[in-house]
């Protein structure tokens, strides 16, 4: 009987035993399908409920992609789980047991054994309040959920059973458990000796020089960790061994110990870093790897270029400010013939102001004149009720410096502009986001708070820079941030903004949701509606940018409440999930794009980002960069820098001053490329260009090297074609039928196509 017993235990044990501890003793992965029931029931938690009626679910992605599409609220995961003491089969620092649960989104409670072991997230509109004390201060849908309890905590049952219970809550969007890494195991020296590489960029020195620091960081306040480190730079086209580097390291508790190495190479060439600690005591190792950002930019050249928009719209009346954007050695001279009665243009920075009385079109021809030659180009002025013919290109504060965006800041931010020469590549946009408010004075006038003491004065100084100004605002009574918003106050505002000096609108959605709960679209439409009409009566060219995420297909309904741009999707971050997620999402609208009439998939996240006040560089890799900036600009998106540019460093400012790339978003057809090949693997897209050729972006979609396949018939393409590589601004032959390119991991290349002279 006895025996029987045990056998029957042994069943149920390995019954139960849903983890998979793979081939390393040492961890336990929870991937594979959890117990699943939407509501919400604090019972749920425990051992004692049976959860044998629920359904199942991948946790590795959110429940609207496994039947569950437009489900927002309460959820509930169960897992059940031996805990083995293998775990503990480890060298170093095994003092604690962390469970890592991927991503939640929104946000989430979890439960060990039927006790809280910690919680996330943070519900904006508080409908968490109904159901207990469930509500946290930060947005933390996208990281990384990881439990942590000593081993010797009475919660964990060591050598049986163990329930893992999430209690998730989802606000809008997709919800529920996402992501990759979902496993048990105990700490070891990876989670304590950190190699931390992206404190810091890459510093380009010349075309040969890269330079790195980086940190290793003690993060235990017991152990004393010696070894040695191993540092090398292997080329990606040839796995050629570039640098490497040996040394000891000795670390004391909490300490941190600071690196540096230089090396010479081509800076054109990607290469990988490996960098290894080998722990001299148990000969563990940890390392990372990361890729060298690449600089395939050539330099400007010396003689005069002239970039930015071919075409520029205005209303009759209203204030005209155009910069005519040049490279070239300095001192350069900016002339415009054949230039409209009512306008001028200063010779020495190619301001053209003034303004225009009557409806039509001139074509002006520019010149940019140095010491070493000459430019020319036309650019086309259209007079009428369209205005941004081309997607606006600037800088916006929200990505960098979130609330904490002051009145120095962005001060700051348009001197960069202009020293750092992206006023030369067209970039003309300083956007003030969500922040700047205070209260409506008794008039009904919009204050600003006291981080920007004059706003008048603040909109003067950017354009005597040659830039232009934005705001924002919310229809609601609140915005986003907290901050007053523009309900029932709409005509004040916009007069307001007008009197400022203001240039573009960003219209955010936000608290407007109380007002119109379940909106349908024309709900939606009303407040967009409402404030067209106020600015429409300011009598200046305001850019109105509509943020609302997309609801109700707006790029279907924007041009009606005269949007010049809409946002299409959520907010994005700095991943690569979020940022490949929106832009590759985009085939949806690209047909209703046209000068004037912008899909907007949210601001850029290159460089130093953070939502304030506290950045780090972004966490894209450099080809995923490359990825970014292809397809926003074949996207004919609006080009908003989301970073600090007082840091800008090598890499980014070679993201961002590709006049060749530039030129495709702002080409005067307006036309958003279309996707002409999707697979598991690889996505092409091509855009028409006004000159009657066409730009291509091939886009690897894996973690691999890839040599993508285009064929001419799926660009509607016969004949001979010549091809120039836009990034490297060099050209690559002909072509016929078909070609292929070499395209890095998660990596873009682009391409034109022009019919040969
Ligand atoms: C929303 C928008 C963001 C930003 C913030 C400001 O989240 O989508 O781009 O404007 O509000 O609070």
């Amino acid at each position: 009987m006895k025996k029987l017993f045990t056998l029957t235990g042994f069943f149920s044990l390995l019954w139960i035993i849903s983890c998979n501890y793979t081939n390393k003793p040492n961890l336990c992965t929870l991937d594979t399908p959890w117990k699943f029931k939407t509501g919400d029931d604090l019972s749920w938690a425990t051992t004692a409920f049976d959860d044998l009626s629920w359904g199942t679910i991948d946790p590795k992605s959110v429940w609207e992609d496994q039947g569950y599409k437009g489900y927002n609220g309460f959820a509930w995961y169960r897992y059940k789980t031996l805990i083995r003491s293998t775990l503990r089969d480890q060298k170093r620092v095994t003092d604690s047991l962390q469970i890592r649960l991927g991503k939640i989104d929104d946000c989430d409670q979890v439960f060990l054994n039927g006790k809280l072991i910690g919680e996330n997230g943070r519900v904006i509109y508080g409908e968490m309040n109904t159901s207990g004390d469930f509500i946290k201060t930060h947005g933390r849908w996208n990281l990384e959920r990881r439990y942590v309890l000593a081993q010797d905590d009475p919660r964990i049952q060591w050598d049986k059973e163990n329930l893992i219970a999430v209690r998730s809550y989802d606000h809008g969007g997709p919800g529920g458990m996402f992501g990759k890494t979902f496993e048990i195991s105990l700490t070891g020296l990876r989670d304590y000796l950190k190699i931390d590489l992206a404190a810091t960029p890459f510093i380009f020195s010349g075309d040969t020089l890269v330079t790195k620091e980086f940190s290793m960081i003690n993060l235990t306040g017991t152990e004393h960790f010696k070894g040695e480190l191993v540092v090398e730079a292997v080329m990606c086209d040839n796995d050629i061994r570039i640098f490497s580097d040996r040394s000891l390291i000795d670390l004391a508790p909490h300490s941190k110990v600071d690196k540096s190495f230089s090396y010479k190479t081509n800076v054109s060439s990607p290469a990988l870093l490996h960098v290894t600690f080998k722990e001299a005591t148990t000969r563990e190792e940890i390392s990372e790897i990361v890729e060298v950002p690449y600089i395939l930019t050539p330099e400007s050249p010396a003689t005069p270029r002239i970039n930015g928009a071919r075409v520029f719209g205005v209303r009759p009346w209203s204030p005209f400010l155009y910069k005519v954007a040049a490279t070239g050695h300095p001192p350069l001279k900016f002339r415009a013939s054949d230039l409209p009665e009512g306008l001028v243009i200063n010779p020495e920075n190619g301001l053209i102001t003034g303004s225009l009385k009557k409806k039509g079109e001139y074509v002006v021809k520019l010149t940019v004149e140095n010491q070493l030659g000459y430019a020319d180009r036309d650019l086309k002025i259209m007079v009428g009720d369209l205005i941004s013919l081309t997607p606006p290109m600037g800088w916006n504060s929200w990505n960098c410096w979130g609330l904490s965006v002051s009145d120095k800041k962005v001060r700051q931010s348009a001197d960069a502009m202009k020293s750092s020469g992206l006023i030369e590549h067209g970039w003309s946009y300083i956007n003030i986001d969500d922040g700047w408010e205070d209260t409506h004075d008794k008039d009904g006038n919009i204050l600003a708070n006291s981080k920007f003491p004059d706003m008048p004065g603040l909109c003067n100084y950017v354009h005597s820079l040659g830039l232009k100004i934005g705001i924002y605002s919310s229809p609601g009574p609140k915005t986003c941030g907290g901050y007053e918003g523009s309900y029932g106050f709409e005509a004040k505002d916009a007069m307001n903004y007008a009197t400022w000096g203001i240039d573009y609108l960003k219209y955010d959605w936000c608290s407007y949701g109380k007002i119109a709960p379940d909106p349908t679209v024309e709900q939606m439409k009303r407040p967009y509606q409402e404030m067209k009409h106020a600015l429409r009566k300011a009598n200046r060219d305001i850019h109105y940018s509509l943020c609302q995420y997309g609801m109700g297909d707006v790029w279907t309904w924007g041009a009606v409440v005269d949007g010049n741009s809409w946002r299409t999707t959520g907010d994005i971050e700095d991943t690569w999930e979020s940022m490949s997620s929106i832009g590759f999402s985009q085939w949806t609208c690209s047909s209703s794009a046209a000068p004037g009439r912008w899909n907007d998939p949210d601001m850029l996240v290159v460089g130093w980002v953070g939502w304030g006040p506290y950045l780090h560089y972004t966490r894209l890799t450099p080809n995923e960069q490359y990825t970014h900036i292809t397809l926003w600009s074949l996207l004919a998106a609006p080009l908003l820098i989301g970073c600090d540019l007082n840091r800008l460093d090598a890499f980014t400012m070679n993201l961002l001053a590709n006049d060749e790339v530039l030129a495709v978003n702002q080409d005067p057809l307006g036309k958003q490329a279309l996707r002409v090949r999707k697979t598991d693997d690889y996505e092409v897209w091509a855009r028409d260009l006004g000159d009657g050729s066409k730009a291509v972006g091939l886009f690897n979609n894996t973690e691999k090297l890839l040599y993508i396949p285009v064929e001419m018939h799926d660009l509607q393409l016969d004949g001979k074609w010549s091809m120039r590589d836009l990034w490297t601004q060099s050209e690559l032959g002909k072509v016929r039928t078909h070609f292929e390119m070499k395209t890095r991991p998660h990596g873009a290349r682009m391409v034109k196509l022009s019919q040969p002279d």
